[in-house]
């Protein structure tokens, strides 16, 4: 039982790491995560402007640049608020473009961002 068992855990690990290839590498939370897709979704969409360790994002990596978004890993969101921000635009609605993501796609990424960020912000 325990062998087949490893068995197909490493099979899926096989397919799961083929069917990737575009920019998820730095992903750190398991593919079966129900929050993984938002991940995903997170790297393509919102990376080059935000910092979020769990989805690889490091922001432009010049945090004076104007369109820089603030360090999620720093800022605990709720998922009303992400999703505030994405529907929105951010809260000032100045630099971050309104709906990148919409609908379903929205409220996955929503809730990632509201289950990983602020990881650094202190309390947990
Ligand atoms: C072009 C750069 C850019 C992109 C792309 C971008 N953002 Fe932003 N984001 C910003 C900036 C700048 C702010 C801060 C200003 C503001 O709140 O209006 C911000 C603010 C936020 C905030 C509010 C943070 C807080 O608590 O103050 C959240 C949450 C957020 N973004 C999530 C996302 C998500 C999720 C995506 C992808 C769907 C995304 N952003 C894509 C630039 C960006």
């Amino acid at each position: 039982m325990r062998a087949i068992l490893t068995t197909s855990v490493a099979v899926a690990a096989v397919i799961g790491l083929s069917a990737c290839g575009f920019g998820e590498e730095g992903i750190t939370i398991s593919e079966s995560e129900p929050e993984y897709k938002g991940a995903q979704l997170f790297s393509a969409n919102c990376s080059g402007c935000h910092t979020l360790s769990a989805a690889g994002a490091e922001g432009t990596g010049n945090q004076s640049a104007r369109v820089q978004g603030p360090n999620l890993d720093e800022l605990e969101e709720t998922e009303k608020s992400a999703l505030f921000a994405i529907q929105n635009g951010g809260f000032s609605g100045a630099v971050m473009p309104q709906n990148i993501v919409v609908g379903d796609e929205a409220a996955e990424v929503a809730g990632f961002v509201a289950k990983y960020s602020g990881s650094e912000a202190g309390d947990e």
